[in-house]
């Protein structure tokens, strides 16, 4: 990200992981800076994360879970404040309030690595927390290549 200078593309393709529900920072501060050149191109977003849910209504933009996630599907009026924050839907609120222009046209997520060793002390911390009271999310290392593969094809049906 730190060698763009222009962004003269057909579309762009912006992945992080998910640092407590949102990019982290220096993509944040990526999308903030080239927040106008954003605004004119479709964009694909994707979050390398621990956890998502999909709830029942159909959602704009287009939704890619891998698939620890893809039976993650739960009526809205029944998610648990854990699954409420880690919503498809509350991502995209996240990234709309880093820019209300982006063109987002599809957004996907993948489980991904958690590590304590790579994160700061404080982070680890906190990611220790979580994961004392969630069973569910434990350190380890998630990320299939095989469902990114799947994605991009869904992505550019071409090739
Ligand atoms: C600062 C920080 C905050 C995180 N917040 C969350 C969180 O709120 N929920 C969650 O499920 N995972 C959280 N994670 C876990 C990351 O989303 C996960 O480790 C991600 O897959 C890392 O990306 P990578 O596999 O591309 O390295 C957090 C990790 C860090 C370091």
């Amino acid at each position: 990200m730190s060698e763009v200078q222009d962004i003269e593309y057909d579309m762009v393709i912006l992945g992080s992981p998910n640092w407590y529900g949102k990019p982290t920072p220096k993509v944040i501060q990526f999308i903030r800076q080239y927040e106008k050149a954003l605004a004119r191109l479709p964009l694909v977003f994707f979050f390398s994360c621990m956890d998502c849910y999909q709830t029942k209504k159909i959602e704009q933009p287009a939704v890619y879970c891998d698939s620890y996630f893809k039976d993650q599907i739960i009526d809205s009026k029944k998610l648990s404040s854990w699954e409420k924050s880690h919503a498809v839907s509350t991502y995209l609120n996240n990234l709309n309030k880093i820019s209300n222009t982006l063109n987002i046209k599809s957004i996907a997520f993948f489980k991904g690595r958690l590590n304590f060793k790579k994160i700061s002390f404080f982070n680890a911390l906190v990611m220790r927390f979580i994961c004392l009271i969630n069973k569910k999310i434990q350190p380890g290392d998630y990320y299939k290549q095989q469902d990114v593969v799947e994605w991009s094809k869904e992505l550019i049906p071409n090739t």
